[in-house]
């Protein structure tokens, strides 16, 4: 027999590390057998790889999933690996294999998985904000909440490749195989759109978001930041607890009472500068100053400003556990204090549910 898993991608960047976290808490929650295989192209930190079966590898290794197929029965696919958006404007091609040809790999692999076990590997898709691209600064005032169906113009190869993988997942569940005589099971792909997102123990690379927790991280270490983003640019952010949890209960939500494919999900809305005056509120010494990169400030300007995440809200009771004030006071700062200082553990350890 093949051991139950569920299978996270990319699980040594920022999402996979506090994901591994969550998954590892809700199977000590449910006494649940089934366990965590992670792949990446690099190590784990060692206090993570005791929790999973971590394999290094890529996810353009068909022959390294073939194996992995063989020995596990893959229930659940998290797939997090990507390029984020100032990466791939650097190497377009390269983020095109990894973004959307690491994507179909995955995607085979499910469809695959949910034939064999004639029920459905339900796929786990973060996308985000970079699917919508505004036209100028007047409209994303204009629009200053998205609904899912708006403003599907991507400015970036990472927009670009996002707002495909949508597509093809909802293919892969809807329509894959649609001419077989008898369409075979397949698989069960939902999708969120994640804001900016903020995490207390880990500083993101090569995201065009990426001025916020860079502010915060470095304002913890006494060092001094030049943002890249004028002060006036909004966009929306989630701390990083809350975006694993849109990822695990939307894994969880019964398939009835999904009325779409793809959600957005939200939590707060900040100027650059409102994001520097949060950071002064904590760490008054902090030495931010602002000097706009042209080529990045186009890209936030094509984001919209907030997003409208009430169908995710209806349909399976998403409401992210931290407003801005709930984020700074109890999550980052607190955390972020420890880490740079002595103090490694982490503050509020969730739960189980009752
Ligand atoms: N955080 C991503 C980026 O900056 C956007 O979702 O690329």
């Amino acid at each position: 027999m093949r051991a139950k898993v569920s299978m996270i991608t990319g699980a040594a960047g920022e999402v996979g590390q506090a994901l591994i976290r969550a998954l590892a808490e809700r199977a000590a929650c449910e006494q649940s057998e089934r366990r965590i295989l992670t792949l990446d192209l690099n190590p784990l930190p060692p206090e993570l790889a005791e929790q999973v079966i971590h394999v290094q590898g890529s996810v353009l290794d068909t022959g390294l999933l073939d194996r992995l197929v063989s020995e596990y029965e893959i229930e659940e696919i998290f797939h997090l690996a990507a390029l984020l958006s100032t990466r791939a404007e650097f190497s377009p091609d390269a983020a095109h294999r990894v973004n959307v040809e690491g994507t179909l790999v995955l995607l085979h692999l499910a469809a695959q998985q949910s034939e064999w076990r004639g029920e459905p590997v339900r796929f786990l898709f973060p996308s985000s904000i970079a699917v919508f691209g505004l036209p100028d600064l007047a409209t994303k005032e204009q629009y200053a909440r998205v609904r899912e169906w708006e403003w599907n113009y991507p400015t970036t190869m990472y927009g670009c490749n996002k707002l495909y993988c949508e597509m093809l997942g909802i293919y892969f569940s809807r329509h894959y195989r649609q001419l077989a005589a008898d369409r075979p099971t397949s698989l069960d792909f939902r999708s969120v759109r994640f804001p900016g997102l903020v995490s207390a123990f880990t500083v993101p690379s090569g995201g065009t978001s990426d001025y916020g927790p860079e502010m915060l991280h470095a304002a913890a270490q006494g060092k001094r930041y030049a943002c890249f983003v004028r002060e006036d640019v909004r966009i929306p952010f989630m701390a990083m607890p809350d975006a694993v949890k849109a990822l695990v209960d939307l894994a969880k939500a019964p398939q009835e009472s999904l009325s779409r494919p793809v959600y957005n999900v939200t939590s707060f809305s900040l100027s650059a500068g409102e994001f520097r005056d949060q950071v002064l509120q904590y760490l008054p010494d902090a030495q931010i100053t602002f000097e706009p990169d042209l080529k990045r400030q186009r890209i936030v300007d094509s984001w919209p400003a907030d997003l409208d995440d009430s169908a995710a809200r209806r349909d399976w009771g998403w409401a992210p556990d931290y407003d801005v004030d709930r984020a700074f006071a109890e999550y980052l700062v607190p955390n972020i204090r420890r880490r740079y200082h002595a103090d490694q553990s982490e503050v509020s350890a969730p739960e189980c549910a009752s």
